[in-house]
């Protein structure tokens, strides 16, 4: 597998059910990540794709959006050592526009000292919804002299187009949709949800994922 990519879902369940505020079901989902991001480069993935928060997020109540925000900050700060160690590559997809400009000057700053690595190239998905991305693209193809755009003309002006396509979207907590997530990219892409609530993830989850998809037999609409 070369890409793969994650609906980080039931951080907010996750606490519930421990009688705990909803932000330390975030907290836990941010060692979750770092445990996948682990085993994502042990199993040899070059790219992972993760969604961060969504542009219908913004919907939630102010404190739980402004406790977001304040993580994936401090976040940066905090990793930056241990992602550089791991050779990880960062880079952002979404909208830039309602994020604030302390937050993405730091982004930015992540982007460009980790932009030679070359281990794992890890894809935030921040802000992010697909049909906003479907938008941004068109108007760089139509800029771009591609008039009217086709569909590689649209997928070669989409956020980080270097990316490949994924080779397989997941979903933590049990839910069966995408909520809008990588809709552009997602044409051929095998699926898999899993009931496990995201914090709980660990390396055994993604060792699965593997073998899951190791089984899915991929024709792309030929026969094998
Ligand atoms: C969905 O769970 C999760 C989110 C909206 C936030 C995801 C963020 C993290 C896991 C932290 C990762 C941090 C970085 C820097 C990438 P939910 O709150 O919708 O859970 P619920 O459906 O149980 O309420």
């Amino acid at each position: 597998m070369e890409h793969l990519a994650i609906i980080m879902d039931g951080n907010g369940r996750w606490a519930e059910n421990r009688g705990l505020k909803r932000s330390e079901g975030h907290k836990e989902g941010m060692n979750a990540l770092l445990r996948v991001i682990h085993r994502v480069i042990e199993r040899k993935i070059p790219y992972l794709s993760v969604y961060a928060f969504s542009r219908e997020n913004w919907k939630r109540p102010r404190s739980e959006v402004d406790f977001l925000f304040a993580l994936f900050s401090k976040t940066i700060d905090d990793k930056l050592k241990e992602l550089m160690d791991l050779g990880v590559r960062v880079v952002f997809s979404g909208s830039r526009e309602r994020i604030t400009r302390n937050l993405l000057e730091k982004m930015d700053r992540l982007s460009s000292e980790t932009q030679l690595n070359s281990t794992l190239t890890l894809q935030v998905m921040l802000d992010y919804s697909s049909e906003e991305e479907i938008e941004r693209a068109v108007k760089n193809a139509i800029e771009n002299g591609r008039i009217p755009p086709t569909y590689q003309d649209i997928l070669s002006f989409r956020d980080n187009p270097f990316i490949p396509l994924p080779d397989m979207i997941v979903r933590s907590s049990g839910e069966k949709r995408l909520s809008g997530f990588m809709l552009l990219e997602a044409g051929y892409t095998e699926l898999g949800f899993y009931d496990i609530l995201f914090p709980d993830w660990n390396a055994e989850m993604i060792d699965k994922i593997i073998s899951d998809f190791s089984r899915r037999r991929r024709r792309f609409g030929g026969l094998s």
